[in-house]
């Protein structure tokens, strides 16, 4: 028999977003809406060379980030998603016996990309309200912590942190740990006093941030993102990247985006609404419903998590249910979350 890596079968599976054949899919925090004209010609455009392998320092989208975000090309690291952004953030980090330390739940790679390392998954669980408990992750630091991953807003409890707190933490934090501050949902977030995590960047040597096309921009099926850090930080990066990760269609696709901010910027608006609408309706049917800063509400249902999400299946609706804790459900369309409503309405509210 073949001999692979110890406790390699041990590692928890990463769980797609059900998709169920005529059913409204709200399990992916997708962007509901079909790309624009424009992203969907540039894409067209670089059919004919995908024979041929694509730009690995994706330079020219590099460039464009670069100028967007006012940082220098040299501080920006590309990945196959945000997810292969993080993967290198852990993998240049952290080793056997190394800590990484990070708000739990949160997003479910984190775990499963720290074991991927051989390093020591360390979960700190958020607080009562959902928003990350930060005294209780300064207070997790070790010599052995080599990375901390703070998410914002967090999936999935939708909550945002506030500049003050995560200036506060830095302040508790050596600052030889990298500091990663994963802003997938940023565009979604509307919380009053919510850090910017480029703001941190640009003041704090040891924080990184963690960009996404896959969300506001539309891109998730393209696999493309990047990290913001120092120099010396994104050397590494590069490093340990894979070759080629990402395509020419998605860089093209990438850009493209980037000349249309204010087309999407008209999407984000739409969802953001639909986030409040649909979060009041729940809280006029009686549901416990937390506030939340991304494309996704959350609803902590404890034990009766699987009874919910089989109930909301039964009605052609998928969300993301998590063990007995609760269900994520992804800001559709207004139509998607119509027919969301109407499903939740057959079910008994969890109340405050
Ligand atoms: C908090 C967070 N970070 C990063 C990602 C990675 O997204 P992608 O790899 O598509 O950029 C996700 C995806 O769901 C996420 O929820």
């Amino acid at each position: 028999m073949v001999v692979q890596r110890d406790g390699i079968e041990k590692l928890p599976a990463y769980i797609q977003g059900k998709a169920i054949p005529n059913a409204v899919k709200l399990s992916s925090n997708e962007n509901p809406y079909p790309p624009l004209d424009s992203v969907r010609e540039a894409v067209a455009s670089e059919l004919a060379g995908f024979h041929l392998y694509p730009d690995m320092g994706a330079s020219t989208l590099v460039h464009r980030i670069a100028e967007r975000l006012q940082v220098r090309p040299e501080e920006i690291s590309v990945g196959a998603g945000s997810t292969e952004a993080l993967m290198q953030l852990i993998q240049s980090s952290a080793g056997e016996g190394d800590e990484v330390i990070f708000p739990w739940r949160s997003f479910e790679a984190y775990p499963i990309l720290t074991q991927v390392v051989g390093a020591a998954p360390v979960p700190v669980p958020l607080q009562a309200d959902e928003r990350h408990d930060f005294a209780a992750m300064a207070a997790a630091v070790t010599e052995r912590t080599r990375l901390i991953l703070v998410c914002s807003p967090n999936n999935p409890t939708g909550m945002s942190v506030t500049a003050a707190e995560l200036e506060e933490f830095l302040a508790a934090v050596p600052s030889h740990v990298l500091v990663v501050f994963d802003e997938a949902y940023a565009h979604f977030n509307t919380a009053p006093g919510a850090a910017d995590g480029l703001d941190f960047f640009r003041r704090h040597e040891n924080v990184a941030v963690l960009h996404t096309f896959s969300k506001a921009y539309g891109l998730a099926g393209l696999r493309v993102g990047y990290a913001v850090a120092r120099e010396a930080v994104t050397a590494n990066l590069r490093r340990v990247s894979l070759p080629f990760g990402v395509t020419n269609l998605a860089q093209v696709a990438a850009v493209a985006s980037l000349d249309a901010e204010d087309e999407l910027q008209k999407r984000v608006d739409m969802i953001v609404a639909e986030r409040g609408r649909v979060l009041t309706a729940l809280r006029d049917a009686g549901w416990h419903a937390s506030d939340s800063f991304a494309n996704f509400l959350w609803l902590r249902t404890g034990e009766r998590t699987p009874e919910i999400d089989a109930a909301l299946q039964k009605h052609g609706v998928v969300v993301r249910a998590f063990g007995a804790e609760g269900v994520r459900i992804t800001v559709g369309a207004p139509e998607m979350n119509d027919r969301f409503l109407a499903a939740i309405a057959a079910v008994d509210p969890v109340r405050p």
